[in-house]
């Protein structure tokens, strides 16, 4: 019954996962880093794994701020529960990623595929972090299916 009354909650959460600049050369770009996924290939790993937890997933991919910002504005509006946010080198610098993060009330997850704290000095700062639910680094294509898992967790604690 509780498993029931959890699936049918699943059902209607939808969660929206958006990555930033250059992740749409994933696979090609820095493999040493980010691995040989494409993006293709991560976002079906990514509704697999959404689907097998009962759960609706749109990925979106955007080397544009003004359009990451639009996204995350209207994430609610939209019928999103949260969001699942990789923002790609704006981490570092997007101070309207971040405004609009902390403009909305949805929660929103930062993940990163390579360990930003292992590499180079300007990529141990984010801007984003101080107003993001969580943050996972490092964990490859893992980062963003525990990125899933963690935004269910805050949209369902357990009891
Ligand atoms: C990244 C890390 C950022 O520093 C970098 O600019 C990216 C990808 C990651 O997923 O590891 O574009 O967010």
């Amino acid at each position: 019954m509780a498993q029931q009354r959890r699936a049918r909650g699943n059902a209607s959460r939808r969660i929206l996962v958006l990555h930033g600049p250059n992740l749409n050369l994933l696979g090609t770009r820095e493999p040493e880093q980010y691995g040989s996924l494409t993006l293709a290939q991560v976002n079906a790993a990514i509704q697999r794994h959404a689907k097998a937890r009962g759960v609706r997933v749109v990925c979106q991919q955007s080397n544009d701020e003004a359009k990451l910002v639009g996204a995350i504005q209207t994430a609610a509006r939209r019928g999103f529960g949260a969001v699942v946010l990789n923002p790609g080198a704006f981490t570092h610098y997007s101070y309207a990623l971040r405004d609009a993060i902390s403009g909305v009330k949805l929660p929103v997850v930062e993940v990163h595929l390579s360990n930003v704290h292992a590499r180079e000095e300007f990529r141990r700062h984010s801007v984003i972090s101080p107003v993001a639910r969580g943050v996972i680094s490092g964990l490859g294509l893992q980062s963003y299916l525990l990125g899933v898992d963690a935004v269910l967790a805050v949209l369902s604690p357990p009891a």
